[in-house]
């Protein structure tokens, strides 16, 4: 049978894990997908960096556009993260006929709109499973499970790295600094710790929820955005004294706004009663709490971060696209999404 051919696009934390997968469970994707799945390339920015896995040297390319650009390649995986090449290189992918599967918040939350139009122009999938929340699945939940439902409310513990950080200060009274360190040792952490700490990476997340939980499209900048920075360690003490605990919550909304439904989303430090479910996701746990008007509450809770588990997420979703191909079909098509308002924060 022919193989499914995958180009893979980083080979970092989370991309090194895939290689890894793609290997070792070759023989479980092969029958799972109906075809073998073969890695027939990844791009790199330099050789010799890429994390300790057991690959051919010849494998590896510092030369993205020629690796995108190939006509036999079915299914691009994009782990570079950022803006720009990770953009222009999975336009160039959905052109030359690629399907994608990326894990880029950062940019579907600012471009996800043109990307999902450049991959129905094409034809292709343009999956993200891994974009939220790491492993836990969430992206299909909100986009297929629940697309009959009404979905009114969605609060995530969705950044890893702030939730280790808020949850080394309260339970071991360990310094901010310290904590964040631990966090990056153990891969949670982006490249630039900021987009975490700042809130960034959970806007980022918050936006894509909002955009899939309510049919929309909502962009990082339309989210209220505070991140942990000003938390501090007597903050967290007076919290626990009153029974509470301190989180960084994305909360995303449907609301009434003036000329109808509308939409708010958000992302804060919030102090919530022990007693509430997201007040036991501990370390770099995330979970995101789903309100909907029939299925009522629905939770979602598991690893957010980290190599394997984000690589778990990659996965799923290459399973899915590879099938997709060899049916000659595709998923859902997320550039007909209508345009809810987005209400600015203090409006409701
Ligand atoms: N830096 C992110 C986090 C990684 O800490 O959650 C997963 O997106």
């Amino acid at each position: 049978k022919r193989p499914v051919r995958v180009a893979m696009l980083g080979c970092g934390v989370v991309g090194s894990q895939v290689a890894r997968l793609i290997q070792e469970q070759a023989d479980d994707l092969a029958a799972r997908v109906g075809a073998p799945v073969e890695l027939v390339g990844i791009a790199v920015r330099r050789l010799g960096l890429a994390r300790d896995v057991d690959l051919p040297a010849d494998l590896f390319t510092t030369d993205a556009e020629a690796l995108v650009g190939r006509d036999d390649v079915d299914v691009v995986v994009e782990v570079i993260g950022g803006i720009e090449p990770a953009r222009t290189l999975i336009l160039s992918a959905l052109a030359h006929g690629a399907s994608v599967v990326t894990a880029n918040k950062a940019l579907l939350a600012e471009h996800g709109a043109s990307l999902f139009a450049a991959a129905d122009e094409a034809g292709r999938d343009l999956y993200y499973e891994a974009a939220v929340a790491g492993a836990i699945p969430i992206v299909r939940p909100l986009r297929e499970s629940l697309a009959g439902d009404r979905v009114t409310r969605v609060i995530g513990i969705v950044n890893g790295t702030t939730n280790f950080i808020l949850d080394r200060m309260d339970s071991a009274g360990t310094g901010f600094t310290e904590a964040l360190e631990e966090a990056q040792a153990l891969g949670y952490a982006e490249a630039d710790p900021t987009a975490d700490v700042e809130g960034f990476d959970a806007a980022a997340k918050a936006a894509i929820l909002a955009s899939l939980a309510f049919h929309t499209r909502v962009t990082a900048g339309d989210v209220h955005r505070e991140g942990i920075a000003e938390v501090t360690a007597s903050d967290v003490a007076s919290a626990r004294e009153m029974g509470c605990v301190v989180k960084l919550l994305a909360i995303c909304a449907l609301e009434d706004g003036p000329d109808g439904p509308a939409v708010s989303a958000r992302v804060h430090p919030a102090m919530i009663p022990r007693s509430h479910p997201l007040a036991s996701v501990r370390e770099a746990y995330n979970a995101v709490f789903v309100e909907s008007e029939a299925a009522g509450q629905l939770m979602f809770y598991g690893p957010g971060a980290g190599g394997a588990p984000t690589a778990s997420a990659v996965l799923g979703d290459l399973v899915t696209v590879a099938r997709h191909r060899i049916a000659g079909v595709r998923g859902p098509r997320e550039s007909a999404y209508a345009d809810l308002p987005v209400l600015p924060m203090g409006s409701t």
